[in-house]
């Protein structure tokens, strides 16, 4: 400890600028914690981040979404100046309360106490609170809510305090608009015309960021899979069938392929195509294979259902079916096989018993053997 001295504590803090004021103060504990080091320092630990510090490490409210712009020189920047930090975070305009101003925080809290005890470790609030501490009105409850006078006066007419809720008098597009003040961009780039935001989804039915309910993302619900599941719980169930990946087990999450927040590709996929969708965990079926099966290239769903299936490895349906759908006229006579072919019957067929085609044509995705053309290698 003593070999770290408080003159190479100022050096670093100077050379370091903003995080020499983080690194300054572990070495500043350190000299009050030992007992023959001078105590010259005569600061608290807690004293040398002032609230201006703070405010300097929060993020940029606007979560970078202009920098992304700056790598597009074909883009025009929205706004050339830097990004508004928490303490200078704007308050939206409520337009069914046009002529309401700000009243900050402490008036709110007045009044609701309860939610203030659930919100104020919240990410935002909490993060609001250390950036606005030096400045005006505290924005910590109306940079969401918009400006609350009105709605002080007339607590129970609705509308005159943004809300988030599906029921309430604010239209979505406003309570979409007030978190993509600063969510712009980003995965929400196609958040606008997306099939969630055409049919009403607001923000808020995914997200609460009033209460911490879920370990990451603000959700609604203790889970992404939850999330999704008040609405879509066909799909969901579709997970419960005797084939599935496993995201009942909580090993995946269906924003490992969609993007809640808008694609550009049906139904909401993160990638280009379905195929590139599955590559991202299946590498080994992208190829390159000597010999390609048609249907592997062309889309996965021609065999497999993403969702869940009762038959075996999510395929669409049993074999030999499966494959006599395109495969009528091959060199085996296809005709429609019969109890007689089964593995009991008179006449066992190798087209039946067993794994059925699979017991020839083994290498379905595609083979690399020189003599694979038919997939048996
Ligand atoms: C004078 C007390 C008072 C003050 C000050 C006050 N509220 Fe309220 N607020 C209420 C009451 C009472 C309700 C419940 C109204 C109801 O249930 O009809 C309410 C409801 C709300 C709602 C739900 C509205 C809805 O339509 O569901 C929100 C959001 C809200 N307040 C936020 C705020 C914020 C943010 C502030 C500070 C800018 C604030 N309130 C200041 C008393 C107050
Ligand atoms: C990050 C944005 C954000 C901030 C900051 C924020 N709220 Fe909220 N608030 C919301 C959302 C979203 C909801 C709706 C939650 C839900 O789905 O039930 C909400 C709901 C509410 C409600 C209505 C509760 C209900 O059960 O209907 C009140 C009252 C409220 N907030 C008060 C406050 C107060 C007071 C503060 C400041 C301490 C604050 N909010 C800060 C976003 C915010
Ligand atoms: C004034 C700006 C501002 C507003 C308004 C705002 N946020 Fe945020 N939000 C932030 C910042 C800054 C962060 C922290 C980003 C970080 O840590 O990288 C954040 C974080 C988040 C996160 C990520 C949490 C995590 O665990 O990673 C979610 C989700 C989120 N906000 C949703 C919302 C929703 C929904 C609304 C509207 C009800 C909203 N925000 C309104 C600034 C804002
Ligand atoms: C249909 C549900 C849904 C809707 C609607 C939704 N989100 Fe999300 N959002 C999610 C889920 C799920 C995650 C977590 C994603 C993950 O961890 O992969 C998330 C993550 C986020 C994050 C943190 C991660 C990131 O991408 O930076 C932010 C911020 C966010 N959402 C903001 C918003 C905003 C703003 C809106 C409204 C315009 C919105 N969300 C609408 C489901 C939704
Ligand atoms: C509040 C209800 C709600 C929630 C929560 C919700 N969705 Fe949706 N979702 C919808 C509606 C409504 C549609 C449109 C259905 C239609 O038109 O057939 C939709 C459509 C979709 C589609 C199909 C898109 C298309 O182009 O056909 C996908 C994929 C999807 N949602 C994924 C998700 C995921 C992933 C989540 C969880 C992060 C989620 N949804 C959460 C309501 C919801
Ligand atoms: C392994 C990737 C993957 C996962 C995980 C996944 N999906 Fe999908 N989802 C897809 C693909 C691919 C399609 C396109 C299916 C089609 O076109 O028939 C799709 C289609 C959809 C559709 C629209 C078409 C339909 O079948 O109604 C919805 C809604 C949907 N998914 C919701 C969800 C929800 C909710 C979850 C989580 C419970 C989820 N998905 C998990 C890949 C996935
Ligand atoms: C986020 C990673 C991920 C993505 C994306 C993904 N999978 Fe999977 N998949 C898995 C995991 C994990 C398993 C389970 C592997 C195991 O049990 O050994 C699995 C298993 C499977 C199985 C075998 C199921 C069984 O019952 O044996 C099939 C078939 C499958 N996936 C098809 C697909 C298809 C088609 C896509 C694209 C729409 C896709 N996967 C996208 C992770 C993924
Ligand atoms: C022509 C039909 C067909 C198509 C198209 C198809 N599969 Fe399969 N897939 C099968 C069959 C049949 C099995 C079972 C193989 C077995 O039991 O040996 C299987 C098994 C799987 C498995 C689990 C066993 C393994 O080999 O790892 C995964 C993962 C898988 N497929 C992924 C994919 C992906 C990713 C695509 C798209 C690139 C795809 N499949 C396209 C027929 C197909
Ligand atoms: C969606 C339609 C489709 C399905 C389902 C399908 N195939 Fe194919 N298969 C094709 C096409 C198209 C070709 C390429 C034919 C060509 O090149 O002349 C092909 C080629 C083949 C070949 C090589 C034929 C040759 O002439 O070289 C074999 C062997 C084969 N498939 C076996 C199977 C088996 C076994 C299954 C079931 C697990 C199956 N296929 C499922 C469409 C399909
Ligand atoms: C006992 C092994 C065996 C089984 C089981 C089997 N095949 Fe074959 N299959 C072959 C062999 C060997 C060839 C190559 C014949 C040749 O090259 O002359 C072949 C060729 C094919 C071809 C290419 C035909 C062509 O015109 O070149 C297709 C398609 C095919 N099989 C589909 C199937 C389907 C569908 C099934 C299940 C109903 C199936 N096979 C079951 C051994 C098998």
């Amino acid at each position: 400890m003593r070999a770290i001295s408080p003159f190479c504590t100022v050096l670093l803090s100077v050379a370091l600028g903003v995080g020499g004021v983080l690194l300054g103060s572990p070495a500043a504990h350190g000299q009050q914690t030992d007992p023959h080091g001078s105590t010259d320092a005569g600061h608290s630990p807690s004293s040398r981040l002032s609230q201006d510090d703070i405010a300097k490490m929060l993020p940029p409210t606007d979560m970078g979404a202009n920098a992304a712009r700056e790598d597009h020189a074909h883009l025009p920047a929205i706004d050339d100046s830097p990004a508004t930090p928490f303490d200078a975070a704007s308050i939206p305009a409520n337009p069914l309360a046009p002529q309401a101003d700000a009243i900050g925080a402490k008036s709110c809290v007045a009044c609701h106490a309860q939610e203030n005890v659930q919100a104020s470790h919240t990410l935002h609030v909490a993060s609001f609170r250390a950036g606005a501490a030096n400045t005006g009105p505290q924005a910590a409850c109306e940079s969401c809510h918009g400006p609350g006078s009105a709605h002080a006066k007339d607590p129970t007419a609705p509308g005159l305090i943004i809300a988030f809720t599906h029921d309430a008098k604010t239209p979505p597009q406003v309570q979409a608009g007030v978190c993509l003040g600063c969510h712009a961009g980003g995965a929400r780039q196609h958040w606008i015309g997306s099939i969630h935001q055409n049919r009403g989804l607001s923000c808020t039915d995914c997200h609460n960021p009033m209460a911490r309910l879920s370990p990451e993302g603000v959700l609604a619900k203790s889970s992404i899979n939850e999330v999704c599941a008040t609405c879509h719980q066909d799909i969901r169930a579709k997970f419960n069938r005797r084939s599935h990946m496993p995201l009942p087990e909580g090993q995946m999450a269906c924003t490992d392929c969609h993007n809640p927040h808008g694609s550009i590709t049906r139904p909401l996929l993160k990638t280009d195509t379905v195929n590139e969708t599955c590559y991202t965990c299946h590498a080994e079926k992208r190829g390159p294979f000597l010999f390609e099966h048609a249907p592997v290239r062309a889309n996965c769903l021609n065999c497999h259902d993403v969702h869940g299936s009762n038959q075996q490895t999510l395929l669409v349906a049993p074999i030999p079916m499966l494959c006599q759908q395109c495969h009528t006229m091959t060199l085996h006579p296809n005709d429609l096989q019969s109890a007689a072919g089964l593995g009991t019957g008179p006449h066992p067929d190798e087209r039946l018993i067993g794994r059925g085609c699979l017991t020839c044509h083994s290498n379905i995705h595609g083979s690399n053997n020189p003599s694979g053309p038919k997939f048996h290698k």
